[in-house]
């Protein structure tokens, strides 16, 4: 059963963030998207969970994007080694973080994987070959996953930065997906509803168990999410849309015993 998370762990985007690796050379205010990370952990908080907020990290721009750096399974943890070298500097405090939380393992090279390209559905694990994850990054995941009797489905992102800039669970049993984007082949046997999404912003929405949190850039998702029946919460993040993140980027989840959450 998808649940909400209990804790989460974030880190507010610091001093550097206007410098953070991102496609476009688009100007980011740094204030703004502070203020605005504010509001992502009062939707978090909103919703019950236990919100850990760890210290800005000096001269690591990308630090904001917390999942990255490590993947969280129930018994176990793996903190990555991140796609891009400019990020690698991030982990050390994750695994500090996780550490008495979950038996942590460390990602050792030339493995890469970011935990933006990792989406959690039931027992499956489903893993982008992305620019930043690799072939050795997803072998090094599925050992672990395996300990917790979770299997991995690989799948092939054709364009955008990671498997999850194109597809998110919405709920328990529905993906939203930016077709073009990924090689869908490999998930045809998961249980699950694909919903097309309408607008780039709308395919990364985090998905609670009574709620959906979606960014107010993807006005025509949240439309056909409400459609649905599902309750909406609306945050705004402009400047972290602009760093190339989203909503699922900006935190580390924690499931309770037992329970899984995306
Ligand atoms: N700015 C997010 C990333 O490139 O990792």
């Amino acid at each position: 059963m998808l649940v909400t998370p209990s804790h989460a762990i974030v880190r507010p985007p610091g001093s550097s963030y206007s410098s953070c690796l991102r496609e476009q050379p688009v100007a980011i205010d740094a204030e703004l998207a502070r203020s605005q990370h504010d509001g992502y952990v009062a939707a978090l908080r909103e919703a019950g969970i236990v919100v850990e907020v760890l210290p800005e990290l000096p001269n690591a721009p990308d630090g904001v994007f917390v999942e990255d750096t490590a993947v969280v399974l129930d018994s176990c943890a793996l903190v990555t080694r991140p796609g891009a070298p400019s990020r690698r500097g991030e982990v050390e405090t994750i695994a500090a973080a996780l550490e008495g939380r979950r038996e942590v393992t460390i990602m050792q090279a030339p493995a890469t994987l970011d935990g933006g390209d990792v989406l959690r559905f039931d027992r499956w694990l489903v893993v982008g070959l992305s620019r930043r994850t690799n072939r050795a990054g997803l072998e090094c995941l599925a050992r672990l996953a395996a300990i917790d009797g979770l299997e991995v489905v690989a799948v092939r992102v054709n364009d955008g930065l990671h498997l999850k800039s194109a597809c998110t669970l919405a709920g328990p049993e529905i993906m939203l997906v930016r077709e073009a984007d990924l090689e869908l082949g490999a998930l045809a046997r998961l249980p699950l509803e694909r919903v097309a999404v309408p607008e780039a912003a709308g395919a990364n929405v985090l998905a609670l168990a009574d709620r959906v949190i979606v960014s107010s850039a993807a006005p025509r998702t949240a439309e056909l999410l409400a459609r649905r029946g599902l309750s909406l919460r609306i945050v705004e993040l402009s400047q972290i849309h602009a760093g190339d993140g989203a909503l699922t980027c900006m935190s580390l989840r924690l499931a309770p015993a037992g329970a899984w959450t995306v």
